[in-house]
C-alpha cells in the first residue's frame, strides 16, 4: 500500500471511477510555445489567445520578459506580448534549462537582431534529442555557429534564403528554420518538412504577420523573406495530445466523454486505433465523443511523425493496451528512450516486455495502486490515468513534469468524476 510522505509532491489518485461529461481541451502547448517565440519577430503588441495555463508557458513568458518584452496575461488564456524595437539576444540558462522549446528562440532572435546566444535547452529526457538539423539549416542560411559545453551562439548580419533538405521531418527544426527564413533575404525551401498541425498554426500566425509562406502542412515549405513583420491577434489550435489523453482516460474507465475544442482531423490515426481496440468514437464538428464499455481488444501501434500516431500518446496507448484482451505491440520510432512508463506500469501489475524499440503488452491485467514516478510529461499523465483504473490508491511522484504540460489536470479530471488530487504537502506544512 502506497503512503504519502510528509514532504511529498504528487498526484494522488483513487481508482474505480468512470469518467463522464464534457471537457474542453486547452490550447496546444506545442503550438503556443512557438507562437510566443514568433511574437518577437515584430515590434508592437501581439495578442495570443487560448494559451494554456501550464508551467512551460510561464517559463517561456519569463524568457520573453528577460529578452525585453512586456507580458500581460489577461484572464486565463489571453496573453499580450509587447515587443520593443530593441530586444535582447541572450536567454538565461536557468530558464532555458527548463524548456525544450527555448530552442525555437534561435530563429527569431538571429532573424531580428543578427545574434542569438542560447543556453542549452532542457525538456523531457526521452533519449537522444540532437539539434544538428536546426544548426545545419541555419548555417546553410549563412549563419556562423559557435558552441560551448552549455551554450550555442548564432550570428548573421542577415540570413539568406537557401534549399534545406531535412534528414528527418523534425518538428522543432522545421519551426526554427521557418522562423529564421521569414525575415531572410530571398527564398528558403524546406524539404522533408514536418507536417504536424502546430506547423500549420505557426505558418498561419506568421502569414498574419505579413510573412510569405506556402506549403505548410506538406513536406515542402517555401518561404520568401520580407523586410519586416507586424504584430497579430491569433487563437491557438486545440491540444491534440491533451485531447488524446482524455480520450484514453474515457476508454479505460468505461467512460462517456465529449471532448471539445480540437479538430478531430488532428487525431485521425490515434482515434482509428482507439476504434480498433473496440472503443466507440464519434466525431463532432469541434471534437469527438468517446464511449468505453465494451471489451477492449489488442491492436498494434507504431509512432511516427504526423499524420502517424503521435509519440506523445505512446505511453497512453501502452496503458490502454495493458487493459485489452490479447497481445499488442507498440513500436516507438521517434525517440530512442521513451519507454519510461513501462517500469512504472509493471509496478502496478501490467505485463509489458521491451525489446529494442518494441514494447509487447499482454492484457488484460488488473492494475493495483502503487507509488510510481512520472518519468516525463506524457508518461506522468498516463500514470495518473492508470490510477483511475487501478484498485486502491496510486501516488504519482515528480508531478512537476505533468504540471509542465497539462493545465489544472486534477481539477478537470475531478469535474468528470475522478478522485484525483494534486498534493503539495511541503507547501501545506509551511
Ligand atoms: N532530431 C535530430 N536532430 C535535430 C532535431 C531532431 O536528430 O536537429 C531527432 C530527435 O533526437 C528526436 C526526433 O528527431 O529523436 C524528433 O524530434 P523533433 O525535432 O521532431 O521534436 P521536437 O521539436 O524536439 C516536438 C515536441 C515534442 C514531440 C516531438 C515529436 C515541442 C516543444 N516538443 O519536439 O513534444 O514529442 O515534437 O512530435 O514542440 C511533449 O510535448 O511531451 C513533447 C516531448
Amino acid at each position: 500500500m502506497s503512503k504519502l510522505q510528509p514532504d511529498m509532491d504528487a498526484f494522488v489518485v483513487r481508482g474505480g471511477c468512470r469518467l463522464s461529461g464534457e471537457v474542453v481541451v486547452s490550447g496546444a502547448k506545442n503550438s503556443a510555445l512557438k507562437l510566443l517565440a514568433a511574437a518577437l519577430l515584430a515590434e508592437g503588441t501581439s495578442r495570443i489567445r487560448n494559451v494554456p495555463d501550464i508551467v512551460d508557458v510561464h517559463t517561456m513568458l519569463a524568457m520573453l520578459e528577460h529578452l525585453g518584452a512586456a507580458v500581460a496575461v489577461r484572464e486565463d488564456a489571453d496573453v499580450l506580448i509587447g515587443v520593443p524595437a530593441e530586444i535582447g539576444q541572450e536567454t538565461s540558462s536557468d530558464l532555458a534549462a527548463r524548456l525544450r522549446a527555448s530552442l525555437v528562440l534561435l530563429g527569431p532572435l538571429v532573424a531580428r537582431t543578427g545574434r542569438a546566444r542560447l543556453a542549452q535547452p532542457g525538456g523531457c529526457n526521452l533519449g537522444n534529442r540532437s539539434i544538428d538539423m536546426h544548426l545545419s539549416g541555419l548555417a546553410g542560411m549563412g549563419a556562423d555557429i559557435q558552441m560551448g559545453p552549455d551554450w550555442i551562439e548564432v550570428r548573421a548580419a542577415r540570413l539568406h534564403g537557401t534549399d534545406i533538405d531535412l534528414e528527418y521531418a523534425s518538428v522543432g527544426a522545421t519551426e526554427n528554420l521557418m522562423l529564421a527564413a521569414v525575415l531572410a533575404s530571398g527564398r528558403t525551401t524546406i524539404r522533408n518538412a514536418a507536417r504536424e498541425p502546430e506547423i500549420e498554426d505557426l505558418a498561419i500566425f506568421l502569414q498574419k504577420m505579413g510573412a510569405e509562406i506556402d506549403g505548410a502542412g506538406t513536406p515542402e515549405v517555401v518561404i520568401s523573406g520580407v523586410d519586416s513583420l507586424r504584430p497579430v491577434d491569433h487563437w491557438v489550435i486545440g491540444d491534440r495530445i491533451e485531447a488524446g489523453t482524455f480520450a484514453v482516460a474515457a476508454a479505460v474507465t468505461n467512460g462517456d466523454l465529449a471532448i471539445r475544442g480540437v479538430d478531430p482531423a488532428f487525431l485521425q490515426l490515434p482515434l482509428s486505433k482507439l476504434i480498433a481496440t473496440g472503443v466507440d468514437v464519434r466525431e463532432r464538428a469541434d471534437g469527438f465523443v468517446v464511449r468505453g464499455g465494451g471489451e477492449l481488444v489488442a491492436t498494434d501501434v507504431a509512432t511516427l511523425p504526423f499524420p502517424g500516431c503521435p509519440t506523445d500518446l505512446q505511453p497512453h496507448f501502452i496503458l490502454l493496451l495493458s487493459q485489452a484482451h490479447g497481445t499488442s505491440m507498440v513500436t516507438e520510432n521517434v525517440y530512442d528512450g521513451r519507454f519510461g512508463i513501462v517500469r512504472q506500469l509493471r509496478a502496478m501489475g501490467a505485463e509489458i516486455e521491451v525489446t529494442g524499440h518494441h514494447a509487447i503488452v499482454r492484457g488484460p491485467r488488473p492494475l493495483r495502486g502503487n507509488r510510481v514516478m512520472a518519468t516525463d510529461l506524457r508518461a506522468g499523465a498516463a500514470l495518473v490515468v492508470a490510477g483511475l483504473v487501478a484498485s486502491g490508491t496510486t501516488i504519482v511522484t515528480e508531478p512537476r513534469h505533468i504540471d509542465r504540460g497539462y493545465a489544472h489536470f486534477a481539477e478537470r479530471l475531478r469535474a468528470l468524476g475522478a478522485d484525483v488530487e494534486r498534493v503539495t504537502t511541503r507547501a501545506l506544512a509551511v
